[in-house]
């Protein structure tokens, strides 16, 4: 059934659609080209193959790692923390056509193995590209870069993010603007057994998780409004056991018993 498109949500221009789908840690992004080194901040960065193991960061053509980049067809990727806060807006608003912005910053370096862009000391985690594929997106372009190396600060990133340690340890997520955030809470999402029925537990955890809301009571009314309109329509026959789901407990397939509304703790 197709709804109204629910109250209060709002339009917004198109390029917003960009800060929607950003938020994955922002990256400093080293080149070295014909004896010059640069340094970018990039939050448009993503993962595009694990076997081979190629990432893709959209660079926007007038930038001048973009040059240095489509020039040397290598880049570092550096995962900087809060201590490079700042540097990050900074570095964000400087071009390295007119300045020498690793010597302006005095950033340490250390050698990368693969490639001849330096690695910024002090970051969380450092990953070595070779571009494979250059493709043009707009007023973008997508280098398609093979990972040659991958290097961690193992206080920082074990298999995934940690959270245990110092919120210094913590990649920077940007939000837009001049806004980043830190990751800061862990939530353990429960994994399906192979022998669960995944429709069931699918329909299980959607249960579970709209139960947990006021909202999705409200939700829930408004749906059985409509279904009771509907009757009154001659359109459905019989609402009789939805209505009675909405005031008492009950039970889903799986033997999830699902509590009245007014038994739910409050928000
Ligand atoms: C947090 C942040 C993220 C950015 N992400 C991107 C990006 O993904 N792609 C891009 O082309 N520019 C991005 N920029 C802008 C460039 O970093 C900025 O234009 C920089 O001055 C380019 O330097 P360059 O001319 O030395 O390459 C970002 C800036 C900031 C502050």
């Amino acid at each position: 059934m197709m709804n109204e498109p629910p109250d209060g949500i709002e339009t917004r221009p198109l390029a917003q659609a960009s800060r929607i789908l950003q938020g994955g840690p922002v990256a400093l992004v080293t080149t070295f080209d014909r004896g010059h080194t640069n340094v970018a901040p990039i939050a448009w960065l993503t993962p595009l193959s694990a076997n081979p193991p190629l990432v893709g960061i959209a660079v926007e053509r007038s930038r001048h790692s973009s040059l240095m980049i489509a020039k040397s067809e290598q880049f570092a990727i550096n995962i900087p923390a809060r201590p490079l806060l700042h540097h990050v807006q900074y570095l964000g608003a400087l071009s390295g056509a007119r300045i020498d912005k690793l010597d302006a910053t005095q950033f340490e370096t250390f050698e990368a193995e693969h490639v001849d862009a330096p690695l910024l000391t002090g970051c969380l985690a450092w990953v070595e590209c070779e571009v494979q594929q250059v493709v043009p997106t707009g007023d973008h372009t997508l280098f398609v870069a093979l990972v040659r190396a991958v290097r961690v600060d193992p206080h920082a990133f074990g298999d995934r993010w940690l959270l245990h340690g110092s919120v210094d340890d913590r990649p920077l997520h940007f939000l837009g603007d001049h806004y980043y955030a830190t990751l800061d809470s862990e939530l353990e999402a429960r994994v399906p057994n192979a022998s669960d029925a995944p429709e069931r537990v699918l329909q299980e955890r959607m249960l579970e998780e709209l139960e947990q809301t006021r909202e999705a009571q409200e939700r829930r009314a408004e749906a059985l409004g409509a279904l009771e309109k509907e009757v009154e329509a001659g359109n459905i026959v019989d609402i009789g056991s939805m209505t009675a789901r909405a005031t008492e407990s009950w039970m889903t397939p799986g033997g999830l018993v699902i509590p009245r509304p007014d038994e739910l703790p409050p928000l």
